[in-house]
């Protein structure tokens, strides 16, 4: 008798699984187990034949060499740091993530932190709602149109790809440096390309920040950097918390040298009351109060864009129990996975 495949839902999604079902239910039982550790996995995975996983818990070597029949992992998300890709492609387990479920949400939520700085509204909002300063325009004076400013992008990728073809519809004049993008790319877009990140912070009003944090993207944004920029210039960080040194932002808005920044992830997510970053936030005296937007790690939310997560990890799961391509595998598992399924088959 043929055995029915299962597709086990580590963690986050849980019942009603329609979505899952309808992909996949005529090939498999799809089970949720909501566990908030892995320890909760044992006895309950081993006989995947894939598994969704979100971002509630890690998987480590231990249950990936517990999988007896696995042919996927799919990390139902961008960041793939919490399951051990390594050990699962010795096992000849290809690891795949959802990289785009959010992709346009990043990009608006960029868009719009840079928006709000650039149009002062963030300013004037903040400042009138404690009744400070005149009920007028001049509180943010000068201000200058957006159309023919330069918007700065580090790493066009995805995201910044999608934030270029959102600026340009502004009117904005659009660059990036990004040294690992072909030659060409800057023509497709429209856009124009900048030799070196300091070409590019220098005439840059807004820099926005797309690249992934590496060992070479620590700091990106710095003293040294934030300083190239010119004077009163906006500085947008939704990539990750590592890229920019939210002390030397800072300093940079209580100089002037920045006119204002928006921060969508932190080094330490929720970061400590005490951090100097939040307290001079919150403290009314001190000018990041009137000039940084904050947000919580939530430019990739959208309900869309959850449901992208959900879809897409399960059409994923649907191709590998078919034997068909994956898509976006992270482990290049090729050589080992033939020997997996020729084990498999065995
Ligand atoms: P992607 O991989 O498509 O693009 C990243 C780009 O950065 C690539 O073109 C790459 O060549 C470039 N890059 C790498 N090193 C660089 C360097 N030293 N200088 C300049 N460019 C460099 O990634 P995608 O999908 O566009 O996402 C970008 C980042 O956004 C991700 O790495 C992730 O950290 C972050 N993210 C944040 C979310 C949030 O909720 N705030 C949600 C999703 C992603």
């Amino acid at each position: 008798m043929n055995r029915r495949a299962k597709i086990v839902i580590t963690d986050f999604a849980s019942e009603p699984l329609d979505c899952e079902r309808r992909i996949l239910g005529d090939l498999a039982d799809v089970v949720a187990l909501n566990a908030r550790h892995e320890s909760e996995l044992a006895g309950r995975i081993e006989d995947a034949d894939a598994v969704m996983m979100y971002h509630c818990l890690t998987i480590g070597p231990d249950t990936i060499r517990s999988l007896e029949r696995c042919r996927l992992i799919v990390r139902c998300g961008v960041g793939f740091d919490n399951v051990d890709h390594a050990t699962a492609r010795q096992c000849g387990i290809p690891v795949a993530n959802v990289p785009d479920y959010g992709t346009e949400d990043v990009a608006d939520t960029a868009l719009g932190m840079a928006l709000s700085l650039a149009r002062g509204a963030h300013f004037l909002n903040s400042r009138l709602r404690r009744s400070c300063g005149p009920w007028s325009y001049q509180q943010v004076q000068p201000l200058m149109r957006l159309r023919g400013r330069t918007l700065g992008i580090i790493g066009i990728g995805r995201v910044g790809t999608a934030v270029a073809l959102r600026a340009k519809a502004f009117g904005m004049n659009v660059a990036f440096y990004d040294p690992y993008v072909p030659d060409g790319y800057e023509k497709s877009l429209g856009v124009r390309r900048a030799g070196t990140l300091a070409d590019l912070l220098r005439e840059a009003q807004i820099v926005t920040v797309h690249c992934p944090l590496t060992p070479e993207t620590r700091h990106v944004m710095n003293r040294e950097t934030i300083a190239e920029m010119p004077r009163g210039a906006f500085l947008i960080n939704t990539a990750r918390g590592g890229v920019v040194d939210v002390l030397a932002v800072l300093d940079a808005l209580a100089g002037g040298q920045l006119g204002g920044a928006g921060i969508d992830v932190l080094e330490t997510e929720p970061p400590s009351d005490d951090h100097p970053l939040i307290r001079a936030w919150r403290d009314p005296d001190h000018p990041a109060h009137d000039r940084l937007i904050l947000n919580p790690h939530a430019a990739f939310y959208s309900e869309e864009g959850l449901m992208d997560m959900r879809i897409k990890g399960s059409e994923n799961c649907r191709r590998a129990l078919l034997g068909q391509a994956l898509r976006n595998v992270i482990n290049d598992t090729h050589v080992a996975t033939a020997g997996r399924a020729a084990a498999l088959a065995s």
